[in-house]
């Protein structure tokens, strides 16, 4: 008998399914004693053993289906360790969980606290693969998270929608993008999308900067501008702070999130229109794209074959386009930033995309 505990942690994405029913697949059509055991959202259900005993017929037909059928839910790292209200430790509780139900690996599919999750059991003797989730593309070890594509798209198409109306009515535009401390969502989606301005985490902007070039796109007949900024953008003066002092900021702040503050300044600088587009959870919401239902079965497969080779502790990334194992530990704790001098940020710049940064 081979038993399987499947788990989904953290945010939600596009073709979590997809992943799952890859593994189980390639599982399934090596082996028919297979037992599968859905943990109910994410960690949780591992460490109070809450779960579904699932057949291969649960991970038919969900290929295009979004969210994740075992939910999800965050777990922070730093809990790790520590009891609950109860006074249960919670890695112990696991471990627990998993001996008891005579498990012979857990697959994870999460970003990047699931993955110092993983490791850490792992640490703890488990047999752990884990499959690289995230709209972020943030994670460390893969070139693509599944996820992130149909985010980008999503996002696109929401600044496709905003340029029709900017144009109408002679506006500025800006449309917040998802990224947690990271640029890659807005950084594809503001050049698919024809963004004017596109700012950045790893780009810190400066605000007379961005006022300069919309008042110069107003001087040359381009009355309207639009601005791709990620959730976690940074201006230059804010960039300097210790990220204590930055955290102090951001807790006194009295907007909702950058936009807002952005767009107070902007319009105070400018005296232009200035209004906000957050597209929020839709990024993460609804069947995912193509592109994504293809990474996630890859990896599923192949972390299905990893399962049939009994190697555990890797997650499976993408490198040069071919599915690898990446050792967990590589990847635990590691973020995938934007690189500020990758070329497709020099070729932006070469068309005249602004990163907020210099003139
Ligand atoms: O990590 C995925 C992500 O969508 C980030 O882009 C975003 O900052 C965060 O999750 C939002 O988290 P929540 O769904 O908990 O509000």
């Amino acid at each position: 008998m081979l038993r399987i505990g499947m788990l989904t942690s953290g945010g939600d994405c596009q073709a979590l399914n997809a992943a799952m029913r890859g593994v189980v697949k390639g599982v399934c059509s090596k082996r028919d004693d297979v037992e599968i055991y859905g943990f109910r959202d994410g960690y949780k259900g591992l460490i109070y053993a809450n779960f579904d005993m699932l057949t291969a017929k649960n991970f038919s037909g969900i290929l295009t289906r979004g969210g994740t059928i075992l939910g999800t839910s965050r777990q922070p790292f730093k809990l790790m360790g520590v009891p609950d209200a109860n006074g249960l430790d919670k890695v112990s509780a696991m471990k627990h969980t998993y001996h008891k139900l005579n498990l012979d690996c857990l697959v994870v599919l999460g970003g990047n606290g699931t993955h110092k999750t993983a490791n850490l059991l792992r640490e703890e003797g488990l047999n752990v693969i884990t499959l690289p989730k995230t709209i972020d593309n943030d994670l460390w070890g893969t070139e693509m998270t599944f996820g992130f594509q149909s985010a980008v798209d999503i996002a696109t198409d929401t600044i496709d929608r905003i340029h029709t109306t900017a144009t109408s009515h002679s506006r500025v535009f800006i449309i917040e993008v998802m990224g947690h401390k990271v640029g890659h969502v807005t950084l594809h989606a503001g050049v698919a999308g024809g963004a004017d301005i596109i700012l950045l985490p790893e780009i810190p902007y400066d605000i007379d900067v961005i006022a300069d070039v919309i008042q110069k796109r107003s001087g040359s007949n381009k009355s309207f501008t639009i601005l791709a900024v990620a959730e976690g953008a940074v201006s230059k003066t804010d960039a300097q702070l210790k990220k204590k002092e930055y955290k102090d900021k951001l807790a006194k702040r009295k907007y909702p999130s950058i936009a807002y503050e952005l767009a107070e300044q902007i319009q105070q600088k400018t005296d232009k229109e200035v209004r906000i587009t957050v597209p929020g959870h839709t990024q993460r919401g609804g069947s995912p794209c193509a592109y994504d239902r293809v990474i996630a079965t890859r990896v599923g497969a192949a972390a299905a074959e990893l399962i049939l080779k009994k190697e555990y502790g890797y997650m499976i990334g993408i490198k040069n386009g071919e599915t690898q194992k990446v050792p967990l530990q590589n990847v635990a704790g590691r973020l995938k930033t934007v690189d500020p001098n990758c070329s497709l940020i020099q070729e932006a710049k070469r068309i005249g995309i602004s990163f907020g940064d210099e003139i």
